[in-house]
């Protein structure tokens, strides 16, 4: 079966084909990063803007790798919600578009579901059941997830998600925008003992998390507090910018692991999933599968191109609701 997957929720367009809910036929992702640097954010006006344009030749890029024609493809599936309303809805509209004139089912699928279902593209290996941690630019959430399309969620960020802090942090730190591969490459030249922020654990029986407070300490450490206070992050050496991003990724990735690895033992599962853009970082990969060793866990880390928002975990995940019967109508509607 072959599933041509629509992605639009925040600042990329993304067109992909999957085969039989594993095999990527095709997955192609137009940035629009060149477009929101000089904001140093997504700015969600342009962000559909830019879906508006991109959406066509991204679709037939990825039918062209694909080697197939539209009304070749077997369903249509199309992230509906989470998201920026104005971009989900150019996605949703293109995918009813092709549903609808080629007769073929359409298939609304949930973006946070699609982050855990990337790790298991291109791999033969069973995924679930198991304890999946996604960590993103809008989500930090931990799931039992008992199949592809059954999760229960255990906790979920208090305020900032990862991926935003790193963002924020990368900023205050005059690091270049997107900030999360900024601080991941800053960090390989830096101490993680550099400076002992404290570990936001909250309630240590809880799964839930807490990042501003944080950022809110790195603030204070590179422009000083109170009266004193001043812009220094531009007079901090190029060392000390790598200490203060390597201390605070440290903190970050601690408590992810340290949560994810209680989460497994407390739900009796004896496998971790990754899934979400902060799933590409270096640090958390290796100290996840350091975690994972020592707890006697399997770590499943999806490939570094299927962490960010992409369609192929769309595509890949639509297989599991088709089969299932999961289909839906042309009046699906977009959910921010
Ligand atoms: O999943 P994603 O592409 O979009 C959302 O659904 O939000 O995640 C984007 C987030 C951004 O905050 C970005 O800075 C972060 O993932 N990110 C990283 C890395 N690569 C992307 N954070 C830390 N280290 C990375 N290597
Ligand atoms: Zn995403």
């Amino acid at each position: 079966m072959q599933i041509l997957g629509i992605e639009t929720s925040c600042d990329e367009t993304c067109g992909a084909v999957v085969e039989d809910g594993r095999r990527v036929r095709s997955n192609v992702v137009a940035s629009q990063v060149d477009l929101h640097r000089k904001y140093g954010g997504v700015v969600p006006e342009i962000a559909s803007r830019a879906h508006l344009e991109a959406l066509v030749p991204v679709v037939d890029e990825a039918l062209q790798e694909a080697g197939l024609r539209a009304d070749a493809v077997d369903a249509v599936a199309v992230v509906h919600h989470p998201g920026l309303i104005g971009s989900l809805v150019l996605g949703l509209t293109a995918a009813k578009t092709l549903a609808w004139l080629h007769e073929k089912p359409l298939v609304g699928v949930d973006h946070v579901e699609a982050h855990i279902y990337a790790a298991a593209l291109e791999r033969a290996e069973p995924v679930f059941p198991c304890v999946a941690l996604v960590v993103s630019g809008g989500h930090t959430s931990l799931y039992r997830c008992e199949g592809p399309c059954q999760q229960t969620r255990l906790g979920a960020t208090t305020d900032d998600a990862a991926g935003e802090a790193f963002d924020k942090v990368a900023s205050l730190l005059g690091l270049p925008y997107p900030g999360g591969p900024s601080i991941d490459a800053a960090a390989e030249r830096g101490s993680p003992k550099a400076v002992p922020f404290s570990r936001p654990w909250l309630d240590r029986e809880a799964f839930d998390f807490s990042f501003s407070g944080v950022k809110t300490a790195v603030l204070y450490h590179v422009r000083g507090q109170g009266a004193d206070a001043k812009q220094r992050s531009t007079d901090l050496s190029d060392q000390e910018v790598a200490d203060v991003a390597a201390s605070f990724q440290e903190c970050v990735v601690d408590v992810l692991v340290g949560k994810t690895v209680r989460a497994a033992d407390v739900c009796g599962l004896d496998r971790i999933v990754l899934g979400g853009g902060v799933a590409a970082n270096r640090r958390l990969r290796e100290r996840m599968q350091q975690a994972a060793d020592e707890a006697g866990l399997d770590l499943v880390l999806p490939e570094r191109r299927f962490c960010t928002d992409n369609a192929a975990m769309v595509a890949g995940l639509a297989y599991h609701h088709v089969q299932a019967g999961r289909v839906d109508g042309l009046d699906l509607e977009a959910r921010a």
